[in-house]
């Protein structure tokens, strides 16, 4: 069975949109990756908020990103690019700056738990929910949302459909949405929710009239 990597899958749509000197979101930095990768699209001039509950992913991430190469030639030079905030991406709208509302090019959620730890330290439906608003309102036009859910582990299922009905009920004169499988017909497979906010010209473009539910493409996809 062909699996895909949903990280890379998000990594590449978001590549596309992000570029030196923008403002991304991270709202779940775990060990990283994504924070790193974030840093590395909005370098040298942009600015990227890192969100996690936990202390340890903040410790492991602030590692992570400094020992990336092109950032660490410019010794402490990460610093001003990068805001880690140990709180939940709930709270989201008082710890981003008010002059960045709205301005937002990218925001990743990579939900469940972080790899290497308490497994029982995950992300929770209700302030998923929360923090998801918040995103969308945080998004610039032409803004990327990506939320990588694990319907596998216990209350993956339920957050994942919870994101999935979020999604649907997106203004879809504002969003396009996408899901991406990591492999097909399976339950518990990882997926990637794609939320696009529209400019105001794709805004008054028809919509895909065989879409089975509208504004809302599924794919399984090896890109
Ligand atoms: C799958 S990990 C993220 C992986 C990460 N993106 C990376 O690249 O390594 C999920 C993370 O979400 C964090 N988390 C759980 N609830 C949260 C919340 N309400 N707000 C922010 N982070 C949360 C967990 O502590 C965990 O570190």
């Amino acid at each position: 069975m062909q699996r895909i990597s949903l990280v890379k899958t998000a990594h590449n749509l978001i590549r596309e949109k992000l570029h030196p000197g923008d403002i991304a979101i991270d709202a779940t930095v775990g060990n990283g990756h994504d924070t790193a990768f974030l840093v590395e699209q909005v370098w040298p001039a942009g600015k990227v908020y890192g969100f996690d509950i936990q202390q340890a992913a903040i410790d492991s991430t602030r590692a992570k990103v400094k020992s990336c190469h092109r950032i660490s030639e410019k010794g402490d030079g990460y610093t001003p690019i990068l805001t880690l905030i140990q709180a939940s991406h709930a709270v989201m709208t008082e710890k981003v700056a008010i002059q960045d509302h709205g301005k937002i090019a990218a925001i990743m959620f990579n939900l469940g738990y972080l790899p290497g730890s308490d497994k029982s330290v995950i992300t929770q439906t209700e302030s998923t929910l929360t923090a998801l608003a918040i995103a969308s309102r945080l998004l610039s036009s032409n803004g990327i949302l990506t939320v990588l859910a694990y319907p596998g582990h216990q209350g993956g299922g339920h957050e994942s459909i919870a994101v999935k009905n979020w999604c649907k009920q997106l203004d879809e004169d504002q969003f396009s949405v996408r899901i991406y499988y990591s492999t097909e017909n399976e339950v518990s497979a990882p997926r990637l929710y794609v939320v696009d906010k529209l400019t105001k010209l794709q805004q008054h473009e028809p919509s895909n009239p065989d879409a089975e539910v509208p504004n809302l493409q599924i794919s399984v996809s090896s890109s």
